[in-house]
């Protein structure tokens, strides 16, 4: 049993760890536990009843509740904060009832309604034992007759056991220089992390790794977790003066509302959050089986060793440049040749074509077929890039269609790239997206696609949304994309997605159920290359992790070495092939050939990161199969 009713609670057990919470006597739903799990149920901790410190900080703020809401004199930041229709801004929850619903992967519900509005909460968790992960989620629905606004709805709120001396593991970067892990003591305060930008962004991500500051990567005690959403998000890390410390994970509520109408019902993005005491290394192996188990669309399928054309030929593609390097490719061994930016209508470079998803007639005068036919006749799939939520002013879409973006009447348009963006939370865009996608895949056997996304948001208006509540723009807009993604993945179960965003702008759970792979960063230095995919691979294994050997500093590094740091993820080749010598050519094929004898433990396996390039001048990482019986050192 891994869901399991105390008198005044709840117990979830995962393999090895466990999480409680229960009702006080004052009726609030208090957290209790989080650790190791223990030998019995009557072990773990009853909810406390607190009398309180001073006026000042009464009860309320000295009870760890499982899912605040802003009201009365907690003071702690909340999970919740909503305004009724008469104006009142607390939201005071009462526990009305639970349900255990028993399986592969039990669920548990406990539904809390607030004291005086017909105002429903509904806390969801879900265990995942076999990967000691506890999801969670909420919902929030409005039962009454007039309508509520949301201010901020999270995902989840966890609190680690009593104490203020945590250490807050985190990444943070920017574009070319993403995913540098950070480790810092957590000070008393809030410690806030986020996205205001749409996606995800290079800057931070939704994941946390607290300790108590002995864990090292092999051993030691670790409380992570992340949020599984691709946009605006943020992450509060308390700690209170009380020696509580809570790490809350949910949609950004800066720029947000959400007008609940009577009868309907938000839900929040799922936040997932471990425990284990084999480091940070342990905490990272928990992660990668969880997301090829259960998140990844296709799961545990290898990927292919591909080529991708943009460090070569830039915008200049064509079917001659494009067969010329696919002819020396194949010969290396090269399985996937994916044609990235420029093929389409109009787009000569950064300034034209975005939005007009069919072939240029003067690069491809009969089309992608030939060069299609021509990449298979060598034995390999053919992929393309596209970036289909994105305008040029430049193209036929934004002529029809200037309304489609994203924008304020009154405002300029700021472009970036040159391009604006599509308005993803609109239904005529998603629609008219998935025709024109559609159309290619049903035309093309096109296995592979590569999903960009070049710039971050500006003047975020949506003047016809038929809402008072433009802002809902933020959360409309990703389940958008996640419509049109979803809908193209349902008609064409064969095609293998990569996210990219300019490199990892968009890089979190929430894409890996539509995405199989994340292209890290245009950064293809391969000593800058090692820092990056560390920070990386805290949270996502290395299938998912594409790597291109490229010629960036090959004056400096071998080509041993550019291979061993890109044979690390999913491997690709991205060198201007025509300007590599016979012999590195022949060198590449090696690799390439022992590459994919090997690349079932890299890919599938337990990786273990031996020494971090933070830290020392030469970084080592190992992935073991599974059974232990074959291994891979780098
Ligand atoms: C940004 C991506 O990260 C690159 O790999 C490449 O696809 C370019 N966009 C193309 O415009």
């Amino acid at each position: 049993m891994t869901i399991f009713a105390l008198e005044q609670g709840w117990v979830l057990e995962t393999k090895s760890a466990a999480y409680s919470f229960g009702l006080n006597k004052a009726g609030l739903l208090a957290h209790t536990y989080w650790g190791k799990k223990l030998p019995y149920p009557e072990d773990y901790p009853q909810p406390i009843d607190s009398e309180g410190w001073a006026s000042f900080n009464g009860a309320a703020h000295l009870t760890p509740e499982e899912y605040p809401a802003y009201a009365g004199t907690s003071y702690i930041d909340p999970c919740l904060k909503a305004t009724f229709a008469d104006g009142v801004r607390d939201v005071v929850l009462r526990f009305e009832s639970a349900e255990i619903r028993e399986g592969n992967t039990p669920e548990l519900a406990v539904h809390l309604a607030d004291a005086y509005y017909p105002f429903k909460v509904t806390l969801h968790y879900r265990v995942h034992a076999a990967h000691d992960l506890i999801e969670r989620w909420a919902t929030v629905s409005n039962h009454g007759d007039t309508p509520i606004t949301l201010e901020r709805v999270w995902s989840a709120q966890w609190h680690l056991p009593s104490g203020d001396d945590y250490h807050l593991t985190h990444v943070t970067g920017r574009w070319l220089d993403e995913m540098h892990l950070r480790r810092e003591p957590l000070g008393h305060g809030i410690k806030i992390l986020e996205s205001r930008r749409l996606t995800t962004s290079h800057h931070h991500n939704p994941w946390f790794a607290l300790d108590h500051g002995q864990t090292n990567e092999d051993t030691g005690e670790v409380w992570f977790g992340i949020l599984a959403w691709s946009g605006n998000w943020k992450l509060s890390a308390e700690v209170t003066d009380f020696q509580s410390t809570r790490v809350s994970l949910g949609l950004n509520d800066w720029d947000f509302a959400w007008t609940l109408n009577p009868g309907e019902t938000l839900t929040t993005p799922p936040s997932c959050a471990g425990y284990t005491q084999d480091g940070f290394g342990g905490a990272s192996r928990l992660l990668h089986d969880y997301i090829r188990d259960t998140i990844l669309p296709h799961g545990k399928t290898l990927h292919k060793v591909l080529y991708n054309s943009w460090e070569a030929t830039l915008f200049d593609v064509d079917e001659h440049s494009q067969t010329e390097l696919a002819e020396i490719a194949a010969k290396m061994g090269v399985e996937l040749f994916v044609m990235d930016d420029g093929w389409f209508h109009g787009r000569n470079d950064d300034t034209s074509g975005l939005g007009d998803w069919w072939p240029d007639a003067v690069k491809f005068p009969h089309g992608l077929s030939p060069l299609i036919e021509r990449v298979n006749a060598l034995g390999m799939d053919f992929g393309l890039w596209v970036e289909p939520e994105m305008v040029n002013a430049n193209s036929d879409l934004y002529r029809a269609h200037s309304d489609w973006v994203i924008h304020f009447p009154t405002r300029a348009r700021i472009e970036a790239r040159n391009q604006m963006i599509l308005n993803f939370a609109r239904l005529d865009v998603q629609d008219y997206i998935i025709d024109h996608i559609d159309r290619l895949l049903v035309a093309h056997p096109i296995t592979f696609i590569k999903w960009d996304m070049n710039r971050n948001v500006s003047e975020p208006g949506w003047q016809d949304s038929g809402t008072d509540d433009a802002r809902q723009l933020w959360v409309r807009y990703v389940e958008g994309l996640y419509r049109v993604w979803g809908t193209l993945r349902e008609r064409h179960p064969q095609v293998i997605w990569q996210s990219c965003s300019g490199g990892g702008g968009r890089a979190d759970l929430g894409i890996l159920r539509y995405a199989d792979q994340i292209w890290v960063s245009d950064n293809t230095e391969a000593t800058a290359r090692l820092a990056i995919q560390e920070g990386f691979s805290q949270l996502f294994p290395a299938n998912t992790m594409e790597a291109w050997v490229t010629d960036a500093n090959a004056e400096a590094l071998s080509l041993a070495f550019r291979f061993h740091v890109s044979m690390c993820g999913s491997l690709g080749i991205g060198g201007h092939l025509l300007k590599w010598r016979e012999e590195e050519r022949s060198e590449a094929a090696y690799w390439i050939a022992l590459y994919k004898e090997i690349r079932p433990i890299i890919q599938l396996g337990d990786q273990y990161r031996l020494r971090s390039p933070q830290n020392h001048a030469f970084s080592a990482v190992q992935y073991m199969s599974k059974d232990r019986g074959e291994g891979v050192l780098f």
